[in-house]
């Protein structure tokens, strides 16, 4: 389980460290962050595939992603006395992103690159990483880091360090180039958590969604984040998952529907009154975007964290509450974060045992948490 989560230099999020729990619910007024928070740990989850560079550069580059206001505020900017302005930068520019679990911990900064007359000139570059045992980075703990293109790795049973002979360029981290079976399995084993993290942001439901499109299935555990496989997604809950959960959380929801998948692949549902059963191209929005839901939170193969961007959308108060349900349903398996606007599911779920409620708040521009005391961290230095 993720326990802690830091952020630093991205979008209004200037120095954020949040503690994690079970379930964790992201809520806030518009504009507070928590798009951002959610783009964080989707960043982090890139660096695990390879792409955090591009996915910085598709938001538009360094330039629009680091905090626009000043590095620090003095009182008197709080107060009002004074006003806003940049003063002297102590430190370099940078974007730093870190997590830590129970076992592991990892951190990354991004920098600006040295002046060139490369086409490539505004790519971030990854200036400094590193992998800890435990909870908080520390002189003796650290088990990998990378300085620029220096890495080093410490031996397993003597804790030696041991120098990386080939050099890692600006672009690549080394959870994808140090990862090795022998040498850096432990790079190698956090990688692969990262990696499965799973995200599902706004499903679509329109007429031309890809849930709506007719579909070859295959034993599908995981529904695509687009939601496309889901007739061969529910068929597989049916047949190799909970189908106990299935059914009860249809149940749940639509009163006395049934819900299952025909030999195309389709999903149909049975309504109360009607003579035949509807398939996916008849269902409303909502309950399409409800039935998403039930397959992406009953995956037989439950990611260690997922994180739902705003589920809540175009569902009906009523759905609320089955919806926190759920959600409870799949935080036996799963560490679970839901970004949601929505005060009912909030306080559905607010009464989960283990839920951990991140309230944003904006302070001259910068997004706060005013009910939390920020959780210890320790970044590394470049
Ligand atoms: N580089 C930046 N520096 C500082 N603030 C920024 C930067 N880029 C965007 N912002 C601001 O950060 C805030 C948080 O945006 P975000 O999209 O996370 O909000 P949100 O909580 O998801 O809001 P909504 O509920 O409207 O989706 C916005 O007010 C946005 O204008
Ligand atoms: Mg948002």
């Amino acid at each position: 389980m993720i326990t802690r989560l830091a952020i630093s230099g991205y979008r209004s999020l200037r120095d954020v460290t949040l503690a994690l729990g079970r379930v964790n619910i992201v809520t806030g007024a518009n504009g507070s962050g928590k798009s951002s928070l959610y783009r964080a740990l989707r960043l982090l989850s890139d660096v695990a595939q390879g792409r955090v560079v591009a996915s910085l550069a598709a938001e538009g580059g360094l330039s629009s992603t680091l905090w626009a206001g000043p590095e620090k505020f003095s009182r008197e900017m709080k107060s009002g006395q004074h006003p806003v302005q940049g003063t002297r930068r102590s430190g370099p520019v940078s974007l730093k992103l870190g997590f830590s679990a129970e076992d592991y911990g990892y951190a990354i900064d991004l920098g600006l690159p040295p002046p060139s007359s490369s086409r490539f000139a505004l790519d971030p570059v990854i200036k400094v990483e590193a992998v800890w045992t435990g909870e908080l980075l520390g002189r003796a703990n650290v088990i990998a880091e990378r300085h620029g293109a220096h890495s080093r790795l410490r031996e397993g049973k003597s804790g030696a360090w041991r120098d990386c002979t080939e050099h890692l360029s600006h672009f690549d981290s080394m959870m994808t180039h140090r990862a090795d079976p022998l040498d850096g399995w432990e790079l190698l084993l956090l990688r692969e958590r990262m990696r499965r993290w799973r995200f599902y942001d706004h499903l679509r439901t329109d007429r031309d969604a890809p849930a709506r499109r007719p579909q070859i299935g295959t034993f599908t555990p995981i529904l695509a984040a687009d939601g496309s496989d889901i007739g061969a997604a529910l068929q597989t809950i049916i047949e190799m998952g909970d189908r106990a959960a299935l059914d009860a959380a249809v149940a749940d929801a639509f009163d006395g529907a049934t819900l299952g998948v025909n030999d195309r692949f389709e999903v149909e549902m049975k309504q109360h009154g009607l003579l035949r059963e509807l398939n996916v191209a008849e269902l409303s929005e909502g309950t399409l975007r409800y039935i998403l839901l039930i397959a992406a939170l009953l995956s037989p193969r439950p990611p260690e964290l997922m994180i739902l961007n705003e589920p809540e959308a175009s569902l009906h108060p009523d759905l609320l509450g089955p919806l926190a349900r759920l959600v409870t349903k799949a935080a036996e398996h799963c560490q679970i974060v839901i970004v949601s606007h929505s005060s009912e599911l909030v306080a559905a779920l607010d009464r989960h045992p283990e839920s951990l409620l991140v309230r944003l708040e904006k302070e001259l521009g910068e997004t706060i948490l005013p009910d939390r005391s920020a959780s210890p961290w320790k970044w590394p230095t470049r």
